[in-house]
């Protein structure tokens, strides 16, 4: 029943960018991961699952700038958010840490150092970019948008058009500008650091670590082998200050390019594990030893971060003495009702509302496996189907088989057992373990849980045959209804050892519903002894009520906000104007709004340099060209102050003359595309609510503070 060899593993999800919040698509692979390990623990197998956040970056730098606390400050808040979003989906890290740690930049520097003194793979030249003159910063792409060079459609992104779906460079953009301060970026050149994956030494270790050997599925194989035919080129690893990540050693005011020290980051969560639990960092992390081990890595990753986990990664790890990934899964990316995940459809669904609104994780984490397979084939969650399959599969068919004999051995027998009775259907559960291991083994997940559930359907019929309730009413028939109740007791036994990588909460529950110890995979071999006693039935899962999944999709409903600024629906990072300039719908009848969390507590000292004055709508003027915005001239008394506010879509500027507001009068003025903006409206809104604005009581004057 389990493997002869103790295999020795250390295994990895993708890390989450430290910006923004866990959400259905992220989740498919942390519950397809946490279920591969949790298998492989079943099984007996020394396993590790790290993550870490991903910490680093110019996004997550910004974020931080715009909600005016250090970054430092926004990683542990976020760090905080993810972990309790994965503990409420169960995914069980042995260890999840943060790419801003210490052993990460220890390892990062290692790794660096190496490649640059003994390798001699680190090369400079100069490179040309988009910069921001009036925020100095050298801008991403994804922080430039411009009109489409083909259709002219406004606001679009820097590779490609969302109106008319045309792709091209940044630099093709008409009348590019800054997504960060509205200015028009300018090329300048700086010196960057690169990885040079175009070295021979590189093409030929990749060419034989690729395609050769099983560490790639055959689709990630074929899809490199393009990559290959068109010229592996130098890699950038470096990004001018302002920056937020590690300075490269030697290279004053050049950084880490996020991308270099993410992957570093499963290391450093590692060695912080194994500092904390004594394992030997070593023999999971350096070539030769690992070797002379036998210690797999394996990452589990989404499809769209392939090059960086398949080349990058695995050329960076051999040239620097470290061991390369024993395998590399990619899955593919998840569709909501047929279709990319999207807010305004409510479709694209955070963990923290599932879990907020009291729907159990554990039905998430049984439609994904159902769904999952080993290929790199996007997957999607038709939200009927999710209740009806969840509903007839665990609690139709596998939850039925204990409800159904448990109350009988409770009130007849004392809670006791018969001795188990050898019978086909009992055999054929147990003896389907080997085949179910493997599925588990090769993430056939959908395959495995469509056996569990055929041999549940067995498992019924047999019930059904041999009708419990009936001979109970029978004189002389006790026997026999012993014998019945406690097949049905141990294969329902059987089904939940083969469940429990998906479903470990129900597990944990049947387990002291049978009084047993924790299950492992070889238990599927063995029976309850007789008179064992097993305790009183306890309700192991609701149905889902489809009312509750209504309730999902609403809170998710964000007809307020516009689209993430990011063209991948899976890991995208999210960042926003300013605190009013979010929305572009009329506010459709509000749920109450969620609460969100306080940030931390401030000193008084610290509020007062907040300026806050009552001021009077002078005049309010839409802004042509843009979608969002309400230009307002701000009467302070005695002063005025032309604000640009992101209410367009809730405010009709007519009628806003003449009415009071608050404002932050002491904004250090921002340009914008159309103009200086002046301070900022207050205006209150939440999570897929309006945009309210602050008034003041009949008889406040303009230019009267606020405090
Ligand atoms: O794509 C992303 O969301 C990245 N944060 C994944 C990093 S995975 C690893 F390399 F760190
Ligand atoms: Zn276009």
């Amino acid at each position: 029943m389990t493997d002869p060899v103790r295999r020795r593993i250390l295994v990895t999800s993708a890390l989450p960018y430290a910006n923004g919040s866990i959400h259905f698509g992220h989740l498919v692979e942390y519950i397809q991961t946490d279920i591969w390990v949790r298998f492989q623990k079943l099984r007996s197998h020394e396993v590790h699952y790290v993550c870490a956040d991903d910490t680093h970056g110019t996004a997550i730098m910004l974020r931080a700038e715009k909600e005016g606390i250090a970054p430092q400050a926004l990683i542990e808040r976020v760090w905080r958010e993810h972990k309790r979003d994965f503990d409420g989906f169960l995914v069980d890290f042995d260890h999840y840490g943060s790419t801003d740690d210490d052993a990460t930049r220890t390892i990062a520097y290692h790794i660096y150092e190496t490649l640059r003194d003994a390798a001699k793979l680190i090369t400079t030249r100069s490179v040309e970019q988009f910069y921001d003159p009036v925020k100095q910063l050298f801008l991403p792409d994804r922080f430039i948008k411009g009109e489409c060079p083909k259709c002219g459609a406004k606001d679009q992104y820097g590779d490609s058009c969302e109106v008319c779906g045309a792709t091209y460079a940044p630099t093709d953009l008409k009348n590019p500008y800054s997504t960060v301060s509205g200015a028009a970026p300018v090329r300048k050149a700086s010196e960057h650091y690169f990885f040079a994956l175009s070295d021979p030494r590189c093409r030929a270790f990749l060419q034989q670590w690729t395609q050769h050997g099983d560490r790639l599925q055959p689709e990630a194989r074929n899809k490199i082998r393009e990559w290959f035919d068109q010229g592996l080129n130098d890699w950038d690893i470096s990004r001018d200050a302002p920056y937020f990540g590690f300075e490269i050693p030697g290279a004053p005011g050049k950084y880490f390019y996020v991308w270099l020290d993410a992957p570093v980051g499963y290391l450093g969560s590692f060695r912080n594990l194994a500092q904390a639990r004594g394992l030997d960092f070593a023999a999971f992390a350096d070539a030769g030893k690992a070797q002379a081990e036998g210690t797999e890595m394996v990452h589990f990753i989404g499809k769209d971060i392939l090059y960086f986990h398949a080349l990058f990664w695995p050329a960076m790890l051999q040239f620097a003495g470290y061991r390369t990934p024993s395998k590399v899964y990619a899955h593919g990316f998840l569709t909501v009702n047929g279709e990319k995940m999207s807010k305004s459809r409510g479709t694209f669904i955070t963990a923290e509302s599932y879990l907020k609104l009291g729907l159990n994780p554990e039905w998430l984490r049984y439609y994904y496996a159902a769904k999952l397979g080993a290929g790199m084939e996007d997957i999607d969650l038709n939200l009927d189907d999710f209740t009806s399959r969840v509903n007839s599969d665990l609690v139709g068919k596998y939850v039925n088989i204990a409800s159904r004999a448990a109350g009988f051995i409770a009130k007849r027998f004392g809670g006791r057992l018969a001795a188990t009775p050898e019978s086909d259907t009992l055999r054929a559960l147990r003896e389907a373990a080997p085949a179910i291991a493997m599925l588990f083994e090769g993430r056939e997940y959908s395959k495995a849980l469509r056996e569990v559930m055929l041999l549940a359907d067995r498992a019924n019929q047999f019930v059904d045959l041999e009708k419990p309730w009936e001979l109970a009413k029978q004189p002389g028939a006790e026997a026999r209804l012993h014998a019945v109740c406690t097949e049905a007791i141990a294969l329902f036994r059987l089904l939940t050892v083969y469940l429990k990588p998906v479903l470990p909460a129900v597990a944990a529950r049947v387990e002291a519903f049978l009084g047993v110890p924790p299950l492992a995979w070889a238990d599927a071999a063995t029976d309850l002894p007789e008179g064992h006693r097993i305790q009183a039935y306890q309700h192991l899962m609701a149905r889902i009520d489809p009312k509750q999944v209504e309730a999902l999709v609403e809170a998710n409903r964000e007809s307020l906000k516009p689209a993430p600024e990011s063209h991948s629906p899976q890991r995208h990072a999210q960042h926003q104007e300013n605190a009013v300039n979010q929305s572009t719908n009329p506010p459709a009848a509000a749920p109450a709004a969620e609460a969100a969390p306080t940030t931390p507590t401030i000193s008084i000292d610290d509020f007062m340099k907040v300026d806050l004055r009552v001021a009077r709508v002078a005049d309010a003027q839409h802004v042509e060209g843009a979608e969002k915005l309400v230009k307002l001239t701000l009467d302070l008394g005695g002063e005025q102050r032309q604000v640009f506010a992101g209410i367009k879509a809730h405010y009709d500027p007519e009628a806003l003359k003449g009415r009071l507001v608050v404002m932050v009068a002491n904004l250090a003025p921002r340009k914008m595309r159309f103009g200086e903006s002046q301070g900022m409206v207050l205006a209150a809104s939440a999570e897929g609510s309006g945009v309210f604005l602050l008034d003041a009581d009949s008889g406040a004057q303009p230019g009267m503070r606020v405090k």
